[in-house]
Order: structure tokens, then C-alpha cells, then sequence
């Protein structure tokens, strides 16, 4: 661990012109003085150097491409097509054969939901208040079942959240999947600076610092063994996927198949956008090359926003965020991260002033660097694999309580996906005037993950005659 003293320490951060962070060594006890080094003993100063010396000395690298298609992708799986059930043998092979391992990234904080605690800690089950990681959990329990496999979930955290995020697990007894199965890594944190490209102090020992993003899984799946974990379980596939999607499918058999057919790298879902400017970033080929074009620079690039004479976007591929990566390429990109691309977003970021009192900034101040998974499309040599899918049962994001995107948005679309199951089996189901079910529904994923599922176990299956339908794994009523 932290083997420089003091004088090492201040030494270099005066070479890299950050003498300031030990401005008030002076005032700190001995267990502050420890953890300010540490701190900085985890900086990665060649980046740094290189990050706010093309971001912030200099004008930003301007990348504007002249050519932009929208992305060649399979279409949304119906099973009567050849190919689909070529690709769902495919894929139930893989899973059978213990290929497959779970990689979910879960280091952002709960902040926009105004949740205080891991994002997946939400209790999303609009009865049973059951949290986004056990819809998760039981989704696995129930392909493990269902293909008698083990499905090893490897669950990215970060500095903010990894200690909250063990307890949960902890307390909920690992949720059945047993404490061997789930590996937590922790991502690294980059220093935020300010516009001058100083780091900055949040507090006399502590910097300001943030998560490297989702592409710092990159180099975490390597760095914390979880490659040489996957490699030792015989697993080359990994199913990458975010937390706060309530209805993601973990290890989707027919996505799984294209991707291990086409030997691919990395694979991507898309879903159809349902408006030009629906914040998620969109999948497109840029000078040849595989981009997500990003949201926020919608404007830069007019021509995404586009319709055709139907009124459908022309660029329609929305990013779920829904990946698969061979362990093989995460390796690949590992050994080439120094060229990986980084993001910079403007923030308001609280400090210390000179003298010692803190600031809490009411425009932004400083910047935050991250890095994207999706940045690693461009790099793929076999694939990528984009396959289209419906949003029902298979993104429902969870970003905030209310409005798009939010809790309430996810209840009433849940609720509509298994209200049909609910109707398919003879249980009414009252609806309002815009046909959204007028009661709350919840279905685990352990008892049923599709509708085929429900109907072949709906005989086992307790079920209130009327009222709030809540179905537990193993088919009681929890309503
Ligand atoms: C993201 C995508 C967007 C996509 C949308 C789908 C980015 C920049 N954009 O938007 O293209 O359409 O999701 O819902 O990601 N996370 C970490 N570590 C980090 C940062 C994030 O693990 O350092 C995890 C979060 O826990 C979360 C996920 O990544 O599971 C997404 O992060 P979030 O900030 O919510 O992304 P969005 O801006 O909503």
C-alpha cells in the first residue's frame, strides 16, 4: 500500500503542480494525514497529465464526422424465423456448457432517484418492495434452473457504494446464489479538477474524486482478477448489464446466440427510440466506424434527429446499454487503454476554498472525466452484433421517481407487460382510460421470466381473484 512519506509525496504533487491538496496538512491528525496519502497514492498521474492537458489547456479535441449511417442490426426476434431459433440453440448452448458469466455495473449512486444508498438497493416491487438487485437475483435463479448452470455475477462498485452494496448482499443472504457466485470489484476513481485543471479538496483530507465510469470495467475486470475468475470457470462470455434497468434479460439465450455464432467480440442491443431527442445515446456507423453517439450531442448532429415521410427516425437504434464482451477482447482493450477515449462533463463540484471553508458552487466549476463502455464498439474486430428488441420486458430504465424514464414509469409499464399475462390466464385486469392497469401488478422473475413460462405454470400458481396481483418465486401470492 502507501509506501511514500510525506516528503516523497508533496514532492511529486508539486511536479505535477498540485501542491495545494496538502494545503492544510497542518490541521489533520494522523489516521486524515494516511488517508489524504493513500488517496493520492491512487492517482494515475500520467493520465491526469494527459487528460486536462488535451482538455483543458488546450481547445478539446473536435470530433465531427462527415459520414454517418444508421446501424445495420438484426431485427427483433420473432421465433418463427430460421435464424431466431438457430440462435436460441445457439445461445442455450452456451449457457448449458457454462459459458457465460454476469458483469453488472452498479457504481453510480441512487442521487437522481433521491435515494440514499446503491442504486440497486431500490425497492422497485411496487408490493413487495423487493430491491432491483433481488429482481436481478431471481432472474438468475431462474435460468440457472432452467439450464442447469452456474451464472457467476461479477458486480462492479465503487468507492462511494461498495460497502453499502456488500451489507445488502450480505443481509439478504447473497439472495440464494451462494457467496462463491458473486464477486464484487471495485472501479477506480479519477481526481475532478478545476477549470485551470487543478485537483480539488472536498474536505482538508479528502479530494474530489469520481468513478472512472462504466468503461473503467475495463480495466477493473482485469486489474481485480475477475478475467482470470472467468477464464477459471471456463467462461469466455460475458452479459453486460446496468442496474437500473428493471426488465433487462441478464442472459438473454437468442442474443447470447447471435453474438457466439457470429464469434463476435462485443455485441449490442438496440430498441427503437420513441422520440428524436429520448435521452439515450444512439447507435450509428461515423466515418465507417461502430459509435453511440451520446444524447447530449444530439445537436451536433442534426441529421439524428431526422424522420421519413412514415415519421420513423432514420437513426432510430437507442442504447439500452445492453452489452456482451468476450473476456478476450476486455483483455485486448485492457492492453490498449491508454488510447481508450475519456469524456469530460462540466459539474458543479463542492471544494475548499484557500481558506479552508467550503463552497458549494451554483454553476459548475470543475470537470469530471469518465470513460464509456459503448466507446469500446469502435474497436471490435469481429462483430459487433446489434440486435433490435421491443421495450416491453426488456428496458425500463429507472433514472428518477417521477416523469419519463422514472419509478412510476417502470410500475405502469411492468404492469402493462404482465397485466397481458395476468388476462392470458382469466384474471381480469381493470385498466384506465389510457388502458395502464388500474391495479399494481408484480410477477417474480424466479416463477416466470416469459409469458410462456406463466401460462405453463399458471395451474401452480395462487392468484387473488381480485385486487393487487403480487406473485412470489415460487407462485404464492404475496398481494
Ligand atoms: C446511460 C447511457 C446511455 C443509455 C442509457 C440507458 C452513459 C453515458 N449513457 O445513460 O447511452 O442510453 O444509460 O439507460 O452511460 N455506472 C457505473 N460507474 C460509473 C458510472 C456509471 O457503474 O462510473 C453505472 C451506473 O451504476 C448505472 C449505469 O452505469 O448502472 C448507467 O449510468 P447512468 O449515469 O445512469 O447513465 P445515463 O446517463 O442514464
Amino acid at each position: 500500500m502507501v509506501t511514500r512519506t510525506e516528503q516523497e509525496t508533496r514532492a511529486r504533487l508539486e511536479e505535477h503542480g498540485q501542491g495545494h491538496l496538502l494545503a492544510f496538512w497542518g490541521d489533520l491528525d494522523e489516521a486524515e494525514r494516511a488517508a489524504l496519502l493513500g488517496q493520492v497514492e491512487t492517482i494515475d498521474f500520467a493520465l491526469m497529465n494527459r487528460l486536462t492537458e488535451e482538455w483543458i489547456h488546450n481547445e478539446p479535441p473536435a470530433e465531427r464526422f462527415t459520414h454517418i449511417a444508421p446501424v445495420p442490426a438484426i431485427p427483433q426476434a420473432d421465433p418463427a424465423r430460421p435464424d431466431v431459433r438457430e440462435a436460441l440453440t445457439a445461445g442455450e448452448e452456451a449457457l448449458r456448457a457454462g459459458r457465460v458469466g454476469l458483469l453488472l455495473v452498479a457504481g453510480g449512486q441512487g442521487t437522481r432517484l433521491g435515494f440514499d444508498g446503491p442504486k440497486g438497493a431500490y425497492p422497485i416491487g411496487p408490493i413487495s418492495q423487493k430491491s432491483l438487485f433481488e429482481f436481478h437475483a431471481e432472474k438468475i435463479r431462474n435460468l440457472q434452473r432452467r439450464y442447469g448452470c452456474t451464472l457467476p455475477w461479477y458486480i462492479m462498485v465503487s468507492e462511494a457504494n461498495e460497502a453499502a452494496t456488500r451489507a445488502f448482499f450480505q443481509e439478504h443472504g447473497f439472495f440464494g446464489l451462494g457467496e462463491e457466485n458473486v464477486t464484487f470489484f471495485k472501479q477506480r476513481m479519477v481526481p475532478c479538477v478545476d477549470e485551470s485543471g487543478k485537483f480539488m479538496l472536498e474536505a482538508p483530507s479528502r479530494l474530489a474524486m469520481n468513478p472512472n465510469g462504466h468503461g473503467g470495467a475495463i480495466p477493473a475486470v482485469v486489474e481485480n482478477g475477475i478475467a482470470e475468475d472467468a477464464r477459471n470457470r471456463g467462461i469466455d462470455t460475458l452479459s453486460y448489464f446496468q442496474v437500473d434497468n428493471w426488465a433487462v434479460k441478464v442472459a438473454d439465450p437468442v442474443y447470447i446466440g447471435y453474438h457466439v455464432q457470429h464469434n463476435a467480440e462485443m455485441s449490442s442491443k438496440v430498441h427503437q427510440k420513441n422520440a428524436p431527442r429520448e435521452a439515450v445515446g444512439v447507435h450509428c456507423i461515423c466515418d465507417g466506424e461502430y459509435r453511440t453517439i451520446e444524447y447530449s450531442e444530439l445537436d451536433i448532429y442534426p441529421q439524428l434527429l431526422e424522420t421519413d415521410a412514415q415519421g420513423h427516425l432514420r437513426y432510430f437504434a437507442g442504447n439500452p446499454a445492453i452489452h456482451i464482451l468476450a473476456v478476450g477482447f476486455i483483455e485486448r482493450m485492457y492492453a490498449n487503454y491508454d488510447t481508450f477515449p475519456w469524456h469530460r462533463a462540466h459539474k458543479k463540484i463542492p471544494y475548499l476554498d484557500g481558506s479552508g471553508k467550503r463552497v458549494k458552487p451554483e454553476q459548475p466549476n470543475g470537470y469530471k472525466f469518465e470513460t464509456f463502455i459503448f466507446d469500446a464498439l469502435r474497436f471490435v474486430n469481429h462483430g459487433p452484433v446489434a440486435l433490435v428488441i421491443g421495450r416491453a420486458g426488456e428496458y425500463t430504465p429507472i433514472k428518477q421517481f417521477d416523469g419519463s424514464n422514472s419509478v412510476q414509469a417502470a410500475w405502469t409499464a411492468m404492469g402493462r407487460y404482465w397485466a397481458d399475462w395476468l388476462e392470458a390466464v382469466g384474471r381480469a385486469v381493470p385498466r384506465d382510460a389510457e388502458g395502464n392497469p388500474a391495479i399494481a401488478i408484480e410477477i417474480s422473475p424466479e416463477f416466470a421470466l416469459t409469458r410462456e413460462e406463466f401460462l405453463e405454470k399458471a395451474p401452480s400458481m395462487e392468484l387473488p381473484a381480485e385486487g393487487d396481483v403480487a406473485i412470489g418465486p415460487n407462485g404464492e401470492s404475496l398481494a
